[in-house]
């Protein structure tokens, strides 16, 4: 079987009516069979348009899209028997237990009684919900109910699943509970695609990452190739006194047009080039200025760091409430 799960090359989808700009524009993806790849980016980059069209609910205007070695648009029959998409099934049963609800879909799916019954008992487990199977889910956490979404995804044992901003609305703890049932897939073998617009999430769970901006893939690679675009480090400095950001910023041997300064957390931050030169260099200046600093770190970047350096704008991309 071919190694590769998803390849999508110069992909175009411009929605009737009044649009005036491609949703996608020329878009290029290639996914590898058995890895987690996320499409990050921000609100109306395109990536709920890509999943409907890797999913087959919508036809790209033009380009070739295959999933699990089949044609979405030609072969768009024998692409859904291999796929299973996260919110495909909105209608949980409210008043169900997960149990009930997984069995349920396993017979929508033509499984038999008994193969439905063991397989929602395999994937309850498999998530964490064996102990809730019996309760009902309109008394399910956020962070439950996701990963009952999940595993309903999973009934026909699909070779692609596609997770569309699968943490979206969640809290901190329902999102971990998510990432962790993510991280099970992939021992399963399954290719997952995940589209997301946090970026600890992608870095958290992605093997490869696509930064997806205006219908366009503007960088790929893993997420260390990412931070390693913005290149190198950065040196944080945290002051005693934020009235003091300004003069340290004016003398510090750093690069002036790429200083990021956070008055709230008397922090200023920029790029280095030879870290220990930068660090001791830092040390000195704010000593002979009598600028009292309380922690002077370097670090690797972050991929917000990596977004802002791509397309010039930092407002546009979310760290994880
Ligand atoms: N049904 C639709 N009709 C018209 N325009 C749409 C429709 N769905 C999405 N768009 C537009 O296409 C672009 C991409 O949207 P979308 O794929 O939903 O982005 P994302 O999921 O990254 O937020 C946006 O400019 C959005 O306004
Ligand atoms: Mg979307």
């Amino acid at each position: 079987m071919a190694d590769t799960a998803i390849t999508v090359e110069k992909a175009r989808k411009k929605y009737g009516g009044t649009a005036d700009r491609y949703a996608l524009d020329g878009l290029d993806l290639t996914v590898a069979r058995g890895t987690v790849h996320a499409v990050l980016g921000p609100n109306g980059a395109g990536k709920t348009t890509l999943v409907r069209i890797l999913s087959t609910l919508l036809r790209p205007d033009s380009g070739r899209v295959e999933v699990a070695g089949h044609d979405v648009v030609r072969q768009a029959y024998d692409v859904r028997l291999r796929i299973g998409l996260l919110g495909q099934h909105a209608a949980l049963d409210e008043e169900l237990g997960g149990h009930q609800n997984l069995e349920m879909f396993g017979r929508l799916y033509h499984l038999g009684a008994r193969h439905a019954r063991v397989r929602a008992a395999e994937l309850l487990e498999r998530f964490g919900l064996a102990d809730t199977g019996r309760k009902p889910v309109k008394q399910y956490s956020g962070g439950m109910r996701r990963r009952l979404d999940l595993a309903a995804s999973l009934i026909t044992d699909p070779e692609v699943l596609f997770l569309d901003e699968p943490t979206t609305g969640l809290d901190p703890r329902g999102r971990a509970e998510v990432w962790s049932a993510v991280r099970s897939l992939v021992g399963g073998g399954t290719t997952v695609l995940l589209t997301t617009q946090y970026l600890e999430e992608a870095d958290q769970l992605a093997d490869r990452i696509s930064v997806v901006d205006a219908g366009r893939v503007i960088a790929d690679g893993t997420a260390d190739e990412l931070k390693a675009l913005t290149g190198g480090d950065r040196i944080d400095v945290v002051l005693r006194d934020a009235g003091h950001l300004g003069a340290a910023v004016a003398l510090l041997p750093v690069p002036k047009d790429d200083v990021r300064v956070d008055p709230d957390r008397r922090l200023l931050s920029a790029p280095v080039t030879d870290r220990m030169a930068a660090l001791s260099g830092v040390v000195r200046a704010l000593e002979e200025a009598g600028i009292e600093a309380e922690d002077v770190a370097l670090r690797r970047p972050t991929l917000d760091e990596v977004f802002l350096h791509l397309t010039g704008d930092d407002r546009r991309v979310k760290e994880p409430a």
